[in-house]
């Protein structure tokens, strides 16, 4: 696939002074900018509603570059990150109202040829508004880009508004949908897993495979988003975008090419294929739950109730799930997803669990003689192949699961650059793949809204103490386990 050239650009962040501009975004240019990528005429105007204060927002910046770096290279890059530091203007834009779109105006003005990318980061329900705004001001052109932070919406019709309104101003390939997972390397690298490594796709199937476990548990609870979160829940919140999405690399058929709508067109249809949930369906195989007190590594840590200061809640922190993809390759194989807050520790996996032997000729085996495919993709990226060995010595066979490992940091001794590094480069390069298409993000709703509709009904909340691994056990088939770590 071709890959274009990055051209002289502003990006403007809408909601710059917020918290992922802060912790995420501008960090994220900086280090593209460290490391030679950016070395070419550029701007990032922040808007704030509020903020005027521009030396403030630069030193606040400056802190939070400082943090995403090693030691080292706060030492090296000083200079460097002083540089970049001074490209940021802050522009006050206290209404959407055209008036107000002066001074930005003023800017891009400045350099008309250089590409404009839009950051929206602020909630979706302000989209619309900016948009207008944007266009009303007439500073779209044909190659400007906007970037949309989740979520996008809260149900089906909500984001079709959105969608309705954002493609009044934008062209779908001008439209970057940002879902932060598919920028993390290990995610990237589970296309290359599957499909640079033949003797993994032979057996990706369900003649080979029992079940497939993504779970993605958080140590944090809601922090300083309280209101955000309670109006949204785990399942809007992760499961709707982040672990359809990697569910998505995981089942897909291979694309023809790395062409994004090739790519994209294969997520789709496994959207597509996810059996839909009924009544009875989710509330056999559906979990909701919510932490209580409890104690998460040493600190001990309050309720979600308490946290949010509103005890009649009945938002969900946790989903566990158990669903189907209804096509050839993965017929009847239960794919377990699992996702909260205030679990016992951080981390990402998808475990692929093989079939065991059809037959064992060790009959004195405590162990399921099955192989497992466990991809960790956060933190400490690793893969392990889990075999049985014989444990060495006179007496019989007794076994034990043995990795073979595969460290990411051991290999690959560079830093691991975040998520948002790959995706800004990206956007700014007009890739596609890593976004979702609107197709895809219409599906994902449609299938996700049905059970956001019916499952206050069908599942009562269940409490779990912060600090455990949550009620995921009771959806589980008989016989299979969440392996947690
Ligand atoms: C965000 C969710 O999209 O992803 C947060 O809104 C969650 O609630 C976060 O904490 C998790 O991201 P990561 O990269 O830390 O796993």
């Amino acid at each position: 696939m071709e890959v274009n050239k990055i051209k002289p650009f502003y990006m403007v962040i809408f909601g710059g002074d917020g918290d992922l501009a802060k912790r995420k975004i501008i960090p994220a240019l900086c280090h593209r900018f460290l490391d030679g990528q950016l070395n070419l005429p550029f701007e990032i105007l922040v808007i704030s509603r509020s903020m005027n204060d521009e030396k403030a927002i630069r030193s606040v910046f400056t802190d939070f570059i400082k943090l995403s770096c090693t030691a080292d290279e706060k030492t090296k890059f000083t200079k460097q990150i002083k540089e970049f530091v001074g490209k940021i203007t802050l522009l006050t834009i206290p209404e959407n109202k055209l008036d107000s779109y002066g001074p930005l105006t003023d800017h891009l003005i400045r350099n008309k040829e250089w590409e404009r990318v839009f950051y929206f980061s602020v909630p979706s329900s302000a989209f619309g508004e900016i948009c207008q705004a944007l266009d009303a001001a007439q500073l779209i052109t044909s190659t400007s880009k906007v970037v949309l932070e989740k979520p996008l919406g809260h149900d089906l019709k909500s984001s079709r508004e959105i969608n309705s309104v954002i493609s009044a101003s934008f062209k779908e390939y001008q439209i970057f949908r940002i879902d932060h997972y598919l920028g993390k390397e290990t995610v990237q690298n589970l296309m290359v897993l599957r499909f640079a490594n033949p003797l993994f796709e032979r057996a990706w199937n369900a003649d080979n495979i029992d079940n497939i476990q993504i779970t993605v548990a958080e140590a944090l609870g809601v922090e300083s988003r309280a209101g955000y979160y309670d109006n949204t829940g785990a399942l809007l919140d992760m499961v709707q975008n982040h672990l359809l999405q990697l569910l998505c690399l995981i089942a897909m058929e291979p694309p023809a090419t790395l062409d994004p709508d090739t790519v994209r067109n294969e997520k789709l249809k496994v959207i597509q294929s996810l059996r839909p949930f009924t009544k009875k369906t989710i509330a056999e195989n559906i979990v909701r739950g919510q932490y209580t007190r409890g104690r998460v590594g040493a600190d001990k840590v309050n309720s979600y109730l308490e946290d949010i200061q509103k005890y009649e809640s009945e938002t969900e922190t946790f989903v566990a799930m158990k669903t189907y993809i209804d096509n050839w390759r993965w017929k009847n194989t239960p794919i377990y997803l699992r996702t909260g807050k205030r679990m016992k520790k951080r981390y990402s996996d998808i475990v692929i669990n093989f079939k065991t032997m059809p037959h064992s000729i060790f009959p004195e085996s405590n162990y399921p003689l099955m192989n497992k495919l466990i991809i960790r993709l956060q933190p400490d990226e690793r893969i392990e192949l889990v075999q049985l060995s014989k444990v060495p010595g006179p007496g019989g066979y007794r076994f034990k699961p043995i990795s073979l490992e595969l460290d990411f940091l051991d290999s690959f001794k560079d830093r691991m650059p975040d998520a948002y590094e790959r995706l800004i480069i990206d956007v700014l390069r007009g890739n596609q793949t890593l976004f979702m298409r609107y197709d895809e993000l219409d599906s994902a709703w449609t299938w996700i809204e049905y059970i956001s509709r019916n499952w206050k009904k069908e599942v009562p909340i269940t409490l779990y103490e912060s600090g455990s691994w949550g009620p995921g056990d009771l959806i589980l088939e008989h016989g299979t386990k969440w392996q947690t770590r």
